[in-house]
């Protein structure tokens, strides 16, 4: 290859990788509430929460698993005393996000539901109650994940420790490899045609 090409093939490479890459795109409410979430996290001087990607695909996940049920269901899915989620097939979800379920443990999923989503109320369903806003007053966590669906918002915390990460298993981590790198080279190899 010329190096003119070799260079366009690279750069095509490149785009595709990015257009691939796992970033969650969040909707406005998704966008709101993360911002308010770290508001109030510095109003009590607690580190702010990064994203973590892996973790807004499983509460994207989540949330189209809990789209059809009805608000009043949102109490089946707290967490239980210890912090852990009650949700039955939360391995399978984990694993279509290419998350190892052992890297979820330390991390807490708080489900919220609120007709139309509404700002305060979804705000205050996790900021003002008992049972959501001893995880957000915690300063254990340093990521989150946020998905939605419907009058469904899902907000999942994730620590730094090994067991709250919402990571790869080392097993999976081929194929995420594999989905960054050679799919879009890939991609990018069918253009080549056109390069001529
Ligand atoms: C998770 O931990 C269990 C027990 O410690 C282990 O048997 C299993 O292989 C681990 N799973 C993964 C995907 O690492
Ligand atoms: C939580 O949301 C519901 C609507 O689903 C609302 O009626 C309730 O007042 C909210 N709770 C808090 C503490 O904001
Ligand atoms: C969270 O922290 C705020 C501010 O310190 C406090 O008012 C609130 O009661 C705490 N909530 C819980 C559930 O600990
Ligand atoms: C986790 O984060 C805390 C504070 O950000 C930091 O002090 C600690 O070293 C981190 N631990 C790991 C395992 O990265």
């Amino acid at each position: 290859m010329a190096p003119f090409k070799l260079g366009v093939f690279l750069l095509l490479s490149v785009i595709a990788s990015l257009l691939l890459s796992p970033v969650q795109s969040r909707n406005d409410e998704e966008e709101k509430l993360l911002q308010d979430i770290n508001q109030y996290r510095e109003s009590l001087k607690l580190g702010v929460l990064n994203e973590v990607n892996k973790a807004s695909c499983l509460a994207d996940r989540i949330a189209d698993y809990l789209e059809d049920q009805p608000c009043q269901n949102a109490n089946d899915y707290y967490p239980d005393s210890s912090g852990n989620s009650k949700f039955p097939n939360l391995q399978k979800l984990a694993r279509k996000c290419r998350i190892n379920i052992n890297t979820t443990t330390d991390g807490v999923i708080m489900p919220v539901c609120v007709p139309d989503l509404e700002q305060d109320a979804v705000l205050s369903n996790y900021t003002k109650t008992d049972h959501y806003a001893k995880y957000l007053n915690n300063s254990k966590y340093t990521g989150v994940g946020v998905g939605s669906e419907d009058d469904w918002m899902v907000v999942i915390l994730s620590t730094n420790s090994s067991t709250g990460t919402f990571s790869s298993a080392a097993s999976l981590l081929v194929s995420a490899w594999m989905g960054h790198y050679l799919l879009p080279l890939f991609l990018a190899s069918l253009l080549l045609p056109f390069l001529n």
